[in-house]
């Protein structure tokens, strides 16, 4: 997409201050304050990380050199050695911490376990003992695919103890998802659970995951989880219940130290290709991103008890749910289950009975607690709250005062986090404290990061004009590369302009006051609830179909989810168009990929819209999805009665 169709419609002038007591009490209390070291930390980027590092981090060697970079690769604090989960854990041990909860989980059931530091370090020793004794070791990659309980927590910190690559694979992937992505990373251990929670009912995860590794020969063991008591087929020899194996295994274990580069997780995440990219993430600098960003932008304190809704799944859940909160020392809270089980104010029950002081949440989740009423929240106490967060894709300004006021009683600073999987950590938000919000922008660049908002041609924009969001200079916690795949890496995000920018894929503006306002995606891939989905991944999957002879998907504005998906679909010859092949093909992209993809409209087409040189018409089929009239350039349409009829039907 050319820049100049970048607009922005979110225009909402009003600042909001955070109050003095919160100011005097924060971490980073005043614009100045946040000047001063942003200036030190774009003038000195490499003075101003090695003072974080050894401020912020538990070193075992100190690094040689600060940062390494040949665009677009880049190795930070190169030659340092560190453990991650010893950061998060033991050097927590012997202080203060040491009984303090690390993590407080309550299930959808409603169980409720409280780790302490203590507790939480004794079960990852253990579990990492589990790990090497079914012969793990430094490197080899263990897909994880469990319910938001902390056992994923122990699962990810015990890989990072031995310095095995984790890739957490969101609960509600299908098992073909799951296939897909063991078999990029070739991953040799799966951990899963019988089941999880969710609205009631169980999700079959083990099933799941025995469907696909049917097709996956890396996998040599399955660990399984019991937490739903759920009947499930262990297979001799290669399937092992958690109990069993943590009730012989020895709560010591020595934590080695790591390169600073040392692989710590891949993720995977929707590109505008079919198959999904393998997100590489390595140790000392996104440990060190995701800390700073935890202490700074969520204002983090000893005495906080924070929850991050996000799971384990989405790399919200591993900067702030584990890596970034328990680095700092702070306690977390995982909750298993959905919103609105057994009733639409679970939430505000969780808020209120454990004491929750901080909450980050989606712009979704937003707006449909908006929908369920006032009258929820009302009920329960939340005056513990003391900040409001929010991610994953543009806040409606609305929502945000919806928030501000029902939620936080007027009183919770907003903090409208912009970052991706991709950069690891947060990059773009206001210091609560420090930085006036304008409802619907995620404001100004958190230390180190230098935004720009460009036009095509490499230029930035003139103020209040919309264009590409690209990012300067290397940050400590950017994605090293794309699991066995450089070129693809380098074509993704480096090669829209020279020189080492790195390309978000998002479009922007930044008002008269430089803050920026995100406006979404400008590839081809779709934010539905906060989720991001690749609409060649959709489309990819309706062709296998065996009825189907070309797709193509398309997001359409939707008031709670923030886009729909709507797919278009050409039948092979001779297939006829009911209702009942709409709810096929809805229900084949939901097991191909996951529930999360599928797709909200079926349209059945009798051709799509075509340029002369057979390129799908995406922006056409996009308006006729919205429901409005085809506007703009339509010249290169090959032939314009396939619009006409196209907008006929439904
Ligand atoms: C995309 C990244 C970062 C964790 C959750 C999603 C959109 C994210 C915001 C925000 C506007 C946002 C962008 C971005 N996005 N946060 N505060 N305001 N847009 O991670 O799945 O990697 O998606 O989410 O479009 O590129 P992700």
């Amino acid at each position: 997409m050319s820049s100049e169709n970048i607009t922005s419609v979110a225009r909402e002038g009003r600042k909001f201050n955070a109050s003095r007591d919160f100011q005097a009490q924060a971490n980073i209390g005043s614009i100045g304050a946040y000047r001063r070291l942003y200036s030190e930390s774009v003038n000195n980027p490499e003075k101003f990380w090695a003072k974080q590092a050894a401020e912020l981090l538990l070193w075992r060697k100190k690094w040689r050199k600060v940062l390494q970079w040949k665009a677009p690769f880049a190795k930070w604090f190169v030659g340092g050695r560190l453990n991650v989960a010893e950061n998060c854990l033991d050097r927590h041990l012997g202080t203060a911490r040491e009984n303090k909860a690390a993590i407080i989980f309550e299930g959808e059931p409603g169980d409720q376990r409280t780790l302490t530091y203590k507790q939480l370090h004794h079960e990852v020793c253990k579990f990492a003992n589990v790990l090497e004794s079914l012969g793990l070791k430094q490197g080899d990659r263990v897909a994880i695919y469990m319910p938001m309980t902390p056992e994923a927590a122990i699962a990810m910190l015990a890989c990072a103890r031995i310095g095995a690559i984790h890739t957490v694979i969101f609960g509600g992937f299908s098992s073909e998802a799951i296939k897909d992505r063991v078999n990029d990373c070739q991953a040799s251990l799966v951990i899963t659970a019988d089941g999880g929670w969710r609205r009631g009912k169980v999700v079959d995860l083990k099933a799941n995951v025995d469907r696909a590794l049917d097709g996956t020969p890396s996998v040599k063991h399955v660990v399984v989880l019991q937490r739903t008591n759920t009947h499930v087929t262990m297979k001799e020899g290669r399937d092992h219940w958690w109990h069993d194996v943590m009730a012989t295994a020895s709560h010591r274990h020595e934590a080695k130290a790591f390169d600073s580069e040392t692989p710590l997780f891949i993720l995977y995440t929707s590109g505008s290709t079919g198959k999904p990219k393998g997100v590489l993430h390595t140790s000392g600098g996104y440990l060190l991103g995701t800390t700073i960003t935890s202490k700074y932008v969520f204002d983090l304190k000893e005495s906080d008890t924070y929850w991050c809704t996000a799971d384990v799944g989405w790399i919200t859940g591993h900067s702030y749910v584990v890596y970034g909160i328990l680095a700092n020392g702070a306690t977390t809270l995982m909750y298993e289950g959905a919103p609105n089980h057994p009733e639409p104010d679970r939430f505000w029950s969780i808020i209120d009975r454990h004491k929750v002081t901080i909450f980050y949440t989606a712009p979704t989740a937003i707006r449909a607690f908006m929908r369920w009423g006032d009258h929820y929240p009302a009920k329960h106490d939340m005056s513990s709250l003391r900040l409001l967060g929010s991610v994953g894709e543009p806040i409606n300004p609305e929502a945000w005062k919806w928030y501000h006021k029902v939620i936080g009683g007027g009183r919770c600073p907003i903090v409208d986090t912009w970052w991706q999987t991709e950069t690891g950590a947060i990059m773009i938000s206001p210091l609560p404290a420090a930085i006036p919000q304008k409802p619907g922008s995620a404001t100004l660049p958190f230390f180190g990061v230098v935004p720009k908002v460009f036009d095509d041609q490499g230029r930035e924009v003139p103020k209040n004009s919309g264009g590409k969001l690209v990012i300067t200079r290397p940050w400590p916690s950017m994605l090293r590369t794309l699991w066995g795949d450089d070129e693809r890496f380098k074509r993704q995000y480096w090669s829209e302009y020279e020189g080492g920018i790195y390309f978000t894929g998002d479009g922007c503006r930044r008002d008269e006051d430089g803050y920026f306002w995100i406006v979404g995606r400008i590839d081809d891939v779709l934010n539905v609830s906060g989720h991001r989905i690749g609409t060649a991944e959709v489309e990819s999957a309706l062709v296998s179909h065996p009825t189907v002879a070309e797709a193509a998907a398309v997001g359409r504005p939707d008031e709670l989810k923030g886009q729909a998906l709507v797919v278009f679909v050409t039948l092979k010859n001779g297939v006829s168009a009911t209702d009942e092949l709409k709810e096929a093909l809805r229900a084949h992209v939901a097991k191909e990929i996951g529930s999360l993809a599928r797709p909200d409209n079926v349209r059945f087409a009798a051709a799509l819209p075509k340029t002369r040189s057979g390129k799908i018409m995406r922006r056409l089929l996009k308006e006729i999805a919205a429901g409005g009239a085809v506007k703009g350039d339509t010249t290169t349409l090959e032939d314009f009665s396939v619009v006409a009829s196209l907008q006929k039907e439904e």
